[in-house]
């Protein structure tokens, strides 16, 4: 998409009406504040996300000392009032919103702005100071208005991000493609520390206990947010940011987790404090509403799923996998979901969500299940959702995963094991940024004769790209040639092959 012909586009529009509206800049001035002085506390960066026609969230988070295992970032018990300032251009010469928040160790000194009254489809770029110490500068951009026609949507997705098995290398390349929007999918941190081997793991965590508590999960996400490629890609464009298990504890569910309920409680509010999320996401101690959605004029739609927090307890046999009375949705958002595909306001529809959601059939046999932890662990859950899609009319669902640490590409069916049964849908999984899956090995021919659903898969790192138009889905599924190689010089970053999906019809073909 023409960075060069948006920004040509709103110069012209925005300068006028900033002319009478702008309040004055930041020259000048000077917050009064008399907390005691810090030093570079923008070391998180800034994000953005949550993006709707008229609001987007803007975020940042102060740190001095990032790495402090209290998880304060090294900043005082004090309150900061920081300012924020939204404007038509990377200068800041039009100013269309400013203010002033206030940040306390209640909140991690984490800052969530959601300015409102703001233009669809617009390209802003924002920006923080407080004590004189000003943020770097983020883009973002709000939704289309509902029913808007919209002629293209470039979005990227990723999930799985280790901060010991590699660089960020696929977050350069995000922010390198200038999409209009970032989903990230889930395992933004992991709870524990890599158990690979050194040759799979390059850099150390600076706190490398099991984050149990809220200071070890805020300062685990403050030593995520110091990457400079990672702040490159919040920077870049708005996030739609969902967890998966390891920003809680591996394989949680509702019942039988690991995960006390104090431990989902600090979880969660370091998820909240250190995302661009909107404060409808704020956890209430061990409850938080992380399902949502968002349009995109009449081009798309996104059903952000929580497939954990409301899960039932994974079970070996297959019978319990298949179990009706068992859900991955819970029932209040699987109504949720049901009730949106029953109006079709937008061409696609985007499940943004956790975890593999097509069959992957092992051996040939539909007397086994596969994989537990996945939709083939809700059988029915699935099937409902599906069937939901089918009887309703989605005229193009499809859907969006991580978790699994490989590129794949498939079609959707109601019936797995009957070849012939139609396809409903297509999914989209994508890769990991850095977490290895070293030691899988590629689906084989007699693999592939017992899943011809499944169309594609690719075991390095990576990231998905998606160009969505009226017309057709373009899906680029990009790799990095060596996340292991620190050197930005030394990697490429290119797309291994690309799906197109066409409007009105169903099948993902190799473009
Ligand atoms: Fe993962």
């Amino acid at each position: 998409m023409g960075q060069v012909n948006r920004r040509v586009v709103l110069l012209g529009g925005a300068a006028a009406a900033a002319g009478a509206l702008s309040p004055p800049s930041w020259a000048g001035t000077r917050t009064a504040n008399a907390a005691p002085p810090i030093r570079d506390p923008f070391q998180l960066g800034v994000a953005s996300g949550d993006p709707l026609p008229d609001s987007v969230v803007l975020w940042t988070r102060l740190a001095q000392a990032p790495l402090n295992p209290d998880g304060f970032g090294g900043m005082p018990d004090a309150t900061y009032d920081v300012e924020w300032e939204l404007a038509d251009d990377e200068t800041f010469g039009s100013v269309v919103r400013r203010g002033t928040v206030a940040t306390s160790r209640a909140q991690g000194h984490s800052v969530h702005v959601e300015p409102a009254g703001l233009d669809p489809a617009r390209e802003y770029f924002y920006r923080f100071r407080t004590q004189g110490h000003v943020s770097p500068v983020g883009r973002t951009r709000t939704a289309p208005a509902a029913g808007a026609a919209v002629n293209r949507l470039t979005y990227c997705f990723a999930s799985c991000q280790h901060w010991e098995e590699g660089w960020y290398h696929a977050h350069r390349g995000i922010a390198a493609d200038d999409p209009d929007l970032v989903l990230f999918l889930g395992d933004y941190i992991y709870e524990k520390p890599s158990g690979r081997g050194p040759e799979l793991r390059v850099r150390g965590l600076a706190v490398p206990d099991e984050t149990t508590t809220l200071a070890l999960y805020r300062a685990r996400h403050a030593q995520h947010k110091t990457d400079a490629d990672l702040q490159r890609a919040h920077a870049a464009a708005p996030w739609l940011v969902v967890f998966d298990d390891h920003e809680v504890v591996n394989n949680w569910n509702a019942t039988t987790s690991p995960a006390t309920t104090a431990r989902k409680a600090a979880a969660f509010q370091a998820f909240y404090e250190n995302m661009p999320v909107r404060s409808t996401v704020k956890p209430s101690g061990a409850s938080i509403r992380l399902y949502r959605r968002f349009g995109w004029g009449g081009l798309a739609r996104f059903h952000l799923l929580d497939t954990r927090q409301f899960r039932s307890a994974q079970v070996g046999d297959c019978a319990g996998m298949r179990d009706p009375a068992r859900t991955i949705t819970g029932s209040a958002q699987e109504r949720w979901l049901l009730d949106a595909f029953g109006s079709h306001p937008a061409t696609w529809d985007f499940l943004g969500q956790q975890v593999f959601f097509a069959q992957r059939d092992n051996d040939g046999s539909s007397a086994t299940c596969g994989y537990s932890d996945a939709w083939n662990g809700y059988e029915a859950s699935r099937d409902r959702i599906t069937r939901g899609w089918v009887e309703r009319g989605v005229p193009n669902p499809v859907v969006l995963t991580g978790d699994v640490h490989r590129h794949w590409a498939a079609d959707l069916r109601q019936d797995y094991f009957d070849h012939s049964d139609p396809i409903v849908g297509s999914e989209l999984v994508t890769t990991s940024v850095t977490s290895t899956s070293a030691g899988a090995s590629p689906p084989s021919p007699e693999w592939y004769a017992n899943n011809p659903h499944i169309k594609y898969c690719q075991g390095e790192r990576g990231y998905v790209r998606v160009t969505a138009t009226p017309a057709q889905l373009r899906a680029d599924f990009r790799v990095v040639s060596d996340a292991l190689e620190r050197d930005p010089a030394k990697v490429t970053i290119g797309t291994d092959v690309s799906f197109l999906l066409d409007a009105g019809t169903r099948g993902l073909r190799r473009a």
